[in-house]
């Protein structure tokens, strides 16, 4: 009984043993205190969702390697509840394995839950169904924006508690909404309401925090009992003023710059984002000198594959890539930053012994040949994925239950245009972009905030067709609600069009069905309708070490989307920039043959001869580059 006793006593030491790890605020010395003892974090962004689970644990070595000794990382809804009670954990969705992940590391987590995130990502975070209810208010105490968000986390934060540190996992403090003190609601019930909720799933013990920018009327209106305060800002800031705005809100406690910014976000049609190794340096030795715990936004920025981009107002959409000028590149490259700022790092804390991973080798294919699918119009029946719908007038993409991507509208041309005829969003409401064709003919395109009208010809009874597209939904502000689609009447000679059919489209099934491969028998459309391509490669042989990651370079092409083996890379837009080549990881290739599916939207190069994309070993993020073709180092199929 006794030996038996002491076996228990053993037993259960050893439980508490391994439940004793504790993380809590010492208001007394203004830091954090980990397993009793002082401790500061110096950690860096990294978001699952743009990086791919195959890269993850290269990433997470390189920021260990940094001298880093914790990430953030935002959890994005939409990613994870893309239907209302639909969930996706797995694959490249599977947050609890990159946490682990970060464990078994060494690195600590500070997860930033949402609802919202901000985040340059399609819709900050908040899934786009929302908007079913069209006057919802979305980050506030909106009944039906509540229920949504209570359910999405009954089922998120459950997943969250057993990998909080106190229970064994890396997840050291918990984040709160996101810069709520910039949003316009300024409403004290929602975060109660969170806060409330966040405790309730992840129990008492766990320090909840907000972030937000480091001037007193964001932290007004964004901070409330129960939620440490943090504040973010860049390098040039005067870190003593900006903290003394968190001493406002937090007149005792750890100083945190939740976003220290290493670069900064890109939008189509604007200059690359370069921020100086130097001015980086400067700010983080200061935050790093008054004691403070910081995070590095971004450490590593990646990729917004397929249509995970979001969009600043005036409508401005972020590009592909979003590699943030960070110290590891989108492709995980070590760069000059990476290393001054583990320098830098390596003065406050010691930095792992053994070698860096190094930047993973990039091999440039080179050039293959494309070749005309199928115009959209001619392969209409096998890309919708449901309908036609029929309306009177124009439904957006939220009414159709269509989130993202494409949705082709048409009607017929009620009397004869022999001369150009101007057709017109008198109320700026086509979101965001729509190719026009008559009879499947070009006539020119529509764009929110940059094109409202356009002319057309055509005859009586021709077909009049746009193909409108999500260039990704806004992610910051009170635009948030951003539906889809033509949300108001076109007019035609200004008489208004009515006898829509629309067409919601599922491209990416068809792709990845393989239903793209043979080409139209009509051959009637010219190429400067939207029109898909194909093209494969083999990996050459020989040559050790392959697949290797790559880039794609768009030569003479316009503007559209690239699948390769059924895998959504994203958008390219080379005739705006300045994102020129898209990022190719290796695993999605294989050394069978791999395919390729581009959907051009605008004007490809086929018809001049040259119809092909190519394979580089170097990015280019900054149109005003100049590039140098490479040699066409392999077969052409
Ligand atoms: C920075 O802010 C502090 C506190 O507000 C102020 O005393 C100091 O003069 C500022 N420094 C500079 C260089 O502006
Ligand atoms: C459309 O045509 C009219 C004349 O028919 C012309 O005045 C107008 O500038 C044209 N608009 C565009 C956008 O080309
Ligand atoms: C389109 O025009 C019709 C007829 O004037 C009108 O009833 C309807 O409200 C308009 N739709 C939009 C979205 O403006
Ligand atoms: C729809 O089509 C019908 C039949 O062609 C026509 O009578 C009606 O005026 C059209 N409605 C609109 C709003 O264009
Ligand atoms: C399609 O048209 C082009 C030129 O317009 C021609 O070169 C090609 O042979 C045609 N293809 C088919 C399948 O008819
Ligand atoms: C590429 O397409 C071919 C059919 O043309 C198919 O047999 C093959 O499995 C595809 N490869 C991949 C990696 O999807």
């Amino acid at each position: 009984m006794w030996i038996f006793s002491s076996v228990l006593l053993l037993l259960l030491g050893q439980s508490i043993e391994m439940s004793s790890q504790t993380f809590e605020i010492d208001y007394k010395h203004n830091c954090f205190r980990k397993d009793g003892k002082p401790f500061r974090y110096i950690s860096g962004s990294i978001h699952y969702s743009r990086v791919p689970r195959f890269y993850w644990r290269d990433r997470l070595m390189k920021m260990k390697m940094a001298g880093l000794n914790a990430l953030y990382t935002y959890v994005p809804w939409n990613f994870h509840e893309p239907k209302p009670g639909v969930y996706d954990f797995s694959g490249d969705h599977d947050i609890e394995t990159f946490l682990k992940m970060a464990n078994e590391i060494g690195l600590l987590v500070i997860l930033r839950a949402g609802p919202y995130i901000c985040a340059e990502w399609d819709m900050g975070g908040l899934p786009a169904w929302l908007l079913a209810k069209k006057s919802i208010v979305l980050r506030s105490s909106d009944p039906d924006y509540l229920r949504a968000v209570d359910n999405w986390m009954g089922v998120l934060l459950p997943k969250m508690k057993p990998l909080l540190y106190q229970n064994g996992g890396p997840i050291i403090t918990v984040q709160v909404e996101n810069e709520y003190g910039s949003y316009f609601t300024c409403d004290y019930n929602y975060l109660r309401h969170l806060t409330k909720l966040f405790r309730r799933h992840l129990g008492d013990e766990v320090v909840l925090f907000s972030t937000d920018g480091s001037g007193l009327p964001y932290v007004r209106c964004g901070s409330i009992e129960g939620l440490y305060t943090t504040v973010d800002f860049g390098p040039g800031t005067n870190v003593t003023a900006a903290f003394e705005v968190q001493r406002f809100s937090e007149p005792k406690g750890p100083l945190i710059n939740s976003e220290f910014y290493t670069g900064w976000l890109d939008h189509w049609g604007e200059p690359h984002s370069v921020v100086a190794t130097e001015r980086i340096i400067k700010t983080l030795t200061e935050i790093l000198d008054h004691g403070a715990n910081v995070n590095m936004y971004m450490f590593i920025g990646g990729t917004n594959f397929g249509y995970w981009n979001g969009a600043n107002m005036p409508y401005e959409p972020q590009p592909t890539s979003y590699d943030y000028d960070a110290p590891l590149t989108e492709a995980g490259d070590l760069t000059a930053k990476y290393f001054a700022i583990r320098e830098v790092i390596r003065k406050y804390k010691d930095i792992p012994e053994g070698p860096i991973p190094p930047t993973t080798p990039k091999f440039p294919y080179g050039a293959i040949n494309m070749e005309k699918v199928k115009t959209v119009l001619e392969a209409l029946d096998i890309l919708v994925s449901y309908g036609p719908i029929k309306n009177t007038y124009p439904l957006s993409f939220d009414e159709m239950k269509q989130y993202t991507g494409f949705v082709l509208y048409r009607t017929l041309l009620p009397r004869n245009y022999n001369n150009p005829t101007t057709l017109a969003s008198l109320f700026n409401g086509v979101r965001d972009r729509a190719y026009v064709t008559v009879n499947g003919v070009f006539q020119g395109i529509l764009e929110r905030d940059k094109a409202m009208s356009i002319n057309i010809t055509g005859t009586q009874g021709a077909q009049l067709d746009l193909l409108v597209e999500s260039l990704g939904r806004v992610n910051f502000g009170r635009y948030n609600n951003d539906f889809k689609g033509l949300l108001t009447n076109l007019t035609l000679d200004e008489e208004i069009l009515g006898n829509w059919t629309m067409h919601p489209l599922d491209i990416d099934s068809a792709v990845i069905g393989g239903l793209l491969l043979e080409a139209s028998s009509l051959n009637t459309s010219s190429s400067t309708s939207p029109t898909f391509y194909k093209g494969s490669f083999l990996i050459p042989s020989g040559i050790p070490d392959l697949p290797q990651d790559t880039f794609v370079l768009f030569p003479g092409w316009t503007k559209g989307q690239i699948w390769i083996n059924g895998f959504n890379l994203g958008r390219y837009w080379p005739a705006r920039g300045p994102q020129v080549t898209l990022y190719v990881p290796m695993h999605i290739l294989t050394s069978s043959l791999n395919n390729v599916t581009v959907l051009e939207l605008e004007h490809s190069p086929c018809d001049s001869g040259k119809c092909l994309i190519e394979f580089v070993d170097k990015p280019i993020l900054s149109k005003t580059k100049r590039f140098i073709r490479q040699e066409h180092l392999f077969n052409k199929i």
